[in-house]
């Protein structure tokens, strides 16, 4: 059922047992509208042309669906009655953030590595594609990864949606901005991005995959969509992957010393996970092809986050300075004008409610996981 090109990936796993012990049931094709679309398996024959999809039962793709931001999406996708496939070779997510799921109607997880071309039978009707590392942690560890994931992985993807006929959304970051020289950034602005430096092969990585996506569009009239997403956070977070919001719930919870980079006057805007997941559901949704900011436009610095950290975990921790990163961005905050009236989205969970949330969904115990610098 599932072909991948050169051997790696395969049918691994609880889900792909599923799979193979015929669980997770075909759907009967029927031709499209022009007799040469693949069918949806459910419901009235709906497809992807013309702003503003109708709300039906569909078969999304999600790529990177065990990782933090992936395994929401998948939630949500079921939660709003959807079928989902997750293709993920848990290179920095886990099972752990799918586990939950015991669906087998409705949710399938393919270990497949993405860099490798993959092909998948069934019909699909959209095509999350968020397969990346995403953590500086990650992506500097993993740069050569990281690079073959924006290009090869994003080119085999828009290829499944190519051969699907599927709406593709392409999860890009506000890292496409690098240190922006314009403030709040706008989908307009074409960014400030050092490609030599450590964090380029994220950053570059992300806008050849935004470049391909739009020659895909252009060129091949595939359906696609850009999402460029602004720092998110929320339950599944990693403790130990780097990223500003677990690091401090971590050493907050542990009463140890809060680590902020340089003298914490640089800004970031923070999403809570649930507001960014509607977000970019919206915007597959939408119609729309060029790219959309999906974040929240309060913007804190650095030092401001700590603090409020510390108040909602009622932590006595102190605060250190360390290092500042190399190319680390002096300030983010998206413009979202776009997102507003283009899909009537904005956030509505505010910083600290959402570190209450992600305290009150992870537990204490989690969050703390790992071993505590
Ligand atoms: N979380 C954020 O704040 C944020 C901000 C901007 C953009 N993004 C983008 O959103 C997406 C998801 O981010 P996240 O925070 O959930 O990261 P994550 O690391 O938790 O999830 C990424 C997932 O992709 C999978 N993956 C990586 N390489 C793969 C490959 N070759 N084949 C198959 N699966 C592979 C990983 O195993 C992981 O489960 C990424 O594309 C990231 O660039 C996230």
């Amino acid at each position: 059922m599932i072909r991948t090109g050169r051997g790696r990936g395969g049918l691994r796993g609880p889900r792909s047992r599923a799979l193979r012990d015929g669980a997770w049931r075909r759907w009967p094709h029927r031709p499209g509208p022009r007799g040469r679309r693949e069918a949806s398996p459910e419901g009235p024959h709906r497809r992807l042309r013309g702003r503003g999809y109708p709300a039906a039962v569909s078969t999304c793709l999600v790529t990177g669906g065990a990782g933090f931001l992936g395994s929401h999406l998948c939630d949500e996708l079921l939660a709003r009655g959807h079928r989902v496939i997750c293709v993920d070779n848990l290179e920095t997510g886990s099972l752990a953030n799918i586990e939950h799921i015991r669906d087998p109607e409705r949710f399938l997880h393919l270990n497949l590595d993405i860099i490798d071309p993959y092909h998948i039978d069934e019909p699909v009707d959209f095509v999350y594609h968020l397969a990346s590392p995403a953590s500086p942690i990650d992506y500097l560890r993993l740069p050569l990864h990281t690079l073959k994931v924006g290009s090869y992985g994003t080119h085999h993807t828009l290829g499944v949606a190519k051969h699907k006929r599927a709406r593709f959304l392409l999860a890009s970051t506000s890292e496409v901005y690098g240190d922006p020289l314009e403030h709040p950034q706008p989908e307009t602005y074409w960014g400030h991005v050092n490609p030599i430096g450590p964090r380029g092969v994220y950053d570059e990585a992300k806008r050849y995959a935004e470049a391909l996506t739009m020659a895909y569009h252009r060129q091949q009239g595939v359906d696609t969509a850009i999402v460029r997403i602004f720092n998110s956070f929320g339950p599944r977070m990693r403790p130990l992957d780097g990223r500003a919001v677990p690091t401090f719930l971590r050493q907050a919870l542990a009463n140890r010393p809060i680590t902020v980079f340089g003298d914490g006057s640089q800004t970031r805007s923070f999403c809570y996970v649930s507001d960014e997941i509607r977000g970019i559901i919206a915007l597959a949704e939408s119609g729309y092809h060029d790219p959309v900011n999906v974040g929240n436009p309060d913007e804190f610095t650095l030092l401001e986050l700590a603090e409020t950290v510390k108040q909602v975990t009622g932590s006595t921790a102190e605060i250190v300075h360390e290092a500042l990163p190399v190319d680390d961005p002096k300030q983010r905050k998206p413009d979202i004008t776009l997102a507003r009236e283009l899909l009537g989205w904005a956030p509505e969970v505010s910083l600290r409610d959402g570190l209450q949330l992600t305290i009150e969904r992870s537990g204490v115990e989690l969050l703390v996981g790992g071993s505590p610098s």
